[in-house]
């Protein structure tokens, strides 16, 4: 079938993840440096050739699109490309990750462009906390668009914390029951090493996913689901709730053998794995032969081989990736 991605090592890539800027509102700790510097606009894909992208790996088979950035909201005209991609016909899932900032801005326009779902990333409860982790961050406005979202009408919302020992990890418990007490599912991440943050040390803030696990499961019953997203996280139900807690565990629970996704970087670079640097270069075709989409599905084609088999990320506080979090979104 010419219409699937399929690897070397036999995993059909089913989901692409597409950064549509490298900037943000926040400088979330673990994610970007202090004083970072951002593309220039001309080096971004414009929203036609955004929109180009998503259709040609739509066409090539792919089931699920997830914009991310930086943060996807603050990128213009985003409203106008959510409708575009969101009318794709043969795409079965639509979501976006976002810091949620943006979202009593755009929570409607999102829901009405066709977007099925959000995640939106939490790390802290604490005022001063949240700030501290993401620097520029508020709060309250993260909270006030989780609610706007709600009332715009999306009802699978997914928070994303990534646990950081001696940072957050004393708050697990305390995000389990907001996540319950508003219907949210939420996830816990184990932060990976991409890009030298300089904030903190790495390997002294690990914090596995089997630690927070246990630390729920004081309170809370756990059971294993076999909810699956196509994303990396292992979910668990609550016997006394509709909230799913998932566990995203690229250090301890290694997830490569059941890879189903690549990147597309803000810059247009499609990248075939988050912790290495394969990749090939899309923005070069559609610039090169503007609106030809069979170029660009086949340079999309003839990727594939370059997938590597898995990452090799460590917790001991090296950094394997020089790239930042938000040149691919996560
Ligand atoms: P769902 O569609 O809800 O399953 O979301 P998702 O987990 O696929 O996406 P999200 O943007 O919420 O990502 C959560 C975390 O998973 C981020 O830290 C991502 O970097 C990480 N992640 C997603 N895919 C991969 C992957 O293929 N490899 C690694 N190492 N991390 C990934
Ligand atoms: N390790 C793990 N997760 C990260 N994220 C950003 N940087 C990192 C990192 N170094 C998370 C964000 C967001 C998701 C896309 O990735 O918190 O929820
Ligand atoms: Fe922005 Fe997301 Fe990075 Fe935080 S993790 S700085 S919200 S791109």
């Amino acid at each position: 079938n010419t219409n699937t991605l399929i690897d070397d090592f036999g995993r059909r890539v089913r989901y692409v993840r597409i950064s549509v800027t490298d900037r943000c509102d926040f400088r979330c700790v673990y994610c970007m440096s202090e004083e970072m510097t951002f593309l220039p606009r001309a080096q971004v894909l414009t929203l036609e050739e955004l929109s180009m992208v998503a259709q040609a790996f739509v066409e090539l088979g792919v089931e699920k699109i997830r914009l991310t950035g930086g943060e996807p909201l603050v990128r213009r005209g985003i409203d106008d490309l959510v409708e575009r991609i969101g009318g794709l016909p043969g795409l079965k899932d639509f979501a976006m990750t976002t810091n949620g900032a943006g979202l009593r801005k755009h929570a409607k326009a999102l829901h009405e462009g066709g977007m099925g779902r959000l995640n939106i990333s939490l790390d802290s409860l604490d005022p001063e906390r949240f700030k501290r982790l993401t620097r520029t961050g508020d709060l309250a406005r993260v909270i006030d668009g989780i609610h706007a979202a709600q009332e715009a009408g999306f009802d699978r919302i997914k928070l994303n914390a990534v646990i950081l020992k001696g940072r957050n990890d004393d708050e697990v418990l305390d995000l389990v029951d907001f996540a319950r007490r508003k219907h949210l599912d939420i996830s816990f991440i184990e932060e990976m090493p991409l890009g030298d943050v300089s904030d903190h040390s790495r390997a002294e803030t690990f914090c596995s996913s089997d630690e927070v696990h246990d630390t729920i499961a004081t309170r809370h019953s756990l059971t294993p689901t076999t909810t699956n997203t196509l994303g990396p996280s292992r979910y668990y139900r609550m016997a006394d709730s509709d909230s799913l807690v998932g566990f995203i565990s690229p250090h301890s629970h290694n997830f490569c053998a059941s890879c189903n996704r690549v990147r597309v970087t803000a810059e247009g670079r499609l990248l075939l794995c988050l912790g290495n640097e394969h990749s090939v270069d899309l923005r070069e075709v559609l610039r090169r032969y503007p609106g030809d989409m069979q170029a660009l599905k086949t340079r999309i084609i003839d990727a594939m081989p370059l997938k590597p088999e898995r990452h090799y990320f460590t917790t001991d506080g090296d950094v394997q990736v020089v790239r930042f979090m938000n040149m691919t979104g996560g």
